[in-house]
């Protein structure tokens, strides 16, 4: 049976830790040609396809990107939607079949549908399935790096106090996000949203059962004044009705007025893409880690790839 990545429920804290290392050891070698031609040589002939089923910049730049690095051939079809046979009704378990056929060893999956990346597993006999994001489901590996760069910035995963705030009710990076926060011990999790985008009770009994505290409130300027790590997340209006559009309450924008109530040490963190709920005015702060955290995705990337055609 191929490993699949399909929900961040799926990580052990000692597997993130052997991933974070695998992470560390490629962005080392990534330095220098003489390490990146080392880390080319790795797996030369795997082949990687990246089914793309709604737009993305990061998550498949930085897959193909990683299993370029890795000496993998790659091969994409970006807007699956418009561009492959499922605009004749081929099925997503056809395709999935299609690739198997033609012997892939992973294929990263992004889909509107949440449980897609379930259902192309439950066909996919040979290659290893990667949730890409799927609908308001799941994105593990967003959430795989996103701890890879808090453990980077404050050099543990536990007894953190993090406020995840936006659109949590059609987002599903701070869905993947919360779970994964869960497996460590004396994380302290805040949801910073008006009710109507609220993180819903599955995630809530999810937390209950892993003894992690949480709780919810819609003053952000409150809630920041004792993070370790802010999350911020934009608006998914793609996934939302007109009428649901009307009923948003608040904008809640970090701009260099919010940062007088943020601890020096504090993690700005964002999945991107970001729209106008960071302000391009503080970029240039410290504690802005963004751009940190998207670079930190490559590596990350690379050592998923790496661990599953190593096993
Ligand atoms: C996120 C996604 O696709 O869920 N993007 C990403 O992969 N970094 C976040 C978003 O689109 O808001």
């Amino acid at each position: 049976m191929p490993k699949h990545i399909l929900s961040s429920e799926q990580f052990t804290t000692s597997e993130l830790s052997e991933l974070f290392e695998r992470a560390d050891h490629f962005r080392q070698r990534d330095e220098t040609t003489k390490g990146r031609c080392k880390n080319i040589k790795r797996h030369v002939g795997a082949r990687v396809t990246s089914l793309f089923y709604e737009p993305s910049t990061r998550t498949r730049l930085s897959f193909e990107k990683a299993a370029s690095a890795l000496g993998a051939t790659y091969t994409m079809t970006e807007c699956a939607d418009m561009f492959s046979s499922v605009t004749k009704g081929e099925t997503l378990e056809d395709t999935i079949r299609v690739l198997n056929a033609y012997n892939d060893d992973i294929i990263v999956l992004r889909h509107k549908e949440t449980g897609a990346a379930v259902r192309a597993a439950a066909v996919s006999d040979r290659a290893s399935i990667i949730n890409g994001g799927d609908g308001k489901g799941e994105h593990p590996t967003q959430a795989a790096l996103d701890l890879y760069t808090i453990q980077r910035n404050h050099g543990r995963l536990d007894h953190l106090n993090v406020i995840i705030g936006g659109d949590l009710a059609n987002g599903r990076t701070a869905r993947s996000l919360a779970k994964l926060l869960a497996h460590y011990a004396g994380n302290s999790l805040q949801f910073v949203s008006t009710p109507e985008l609220g993180i819903s009770n599955d995630i809530k009994a999810y937390l209950a059962d892993h003894d992690t505290v949480f709780s919810e409130t819609a003053d952000a300027q409150e809630a920041f004044t004792t993070a370790d790590v802010i999350y911020w997340t934009r608006l998914q209006a793609e996934r939302m009705t007109e009428e649901e559009l009307q009923a948003v309450s608040a904008n809640y924008t970090i701009d260099t007025s919010m940062l007088t109530y943020i601890p020096e040490h504090t993690s700005i963190l964002h999945p991107l893409p970001r729209v106008n709920e960071i302000s391009t005015d503080i970029d240039r702060d410290p504690r802005a880690r963004y751009f940190q955290q998207a670079g930190n995705g490559l590596y990350m990337r690379m050592a998923m790839i790496d661990q599953i055609l190593s096993s």
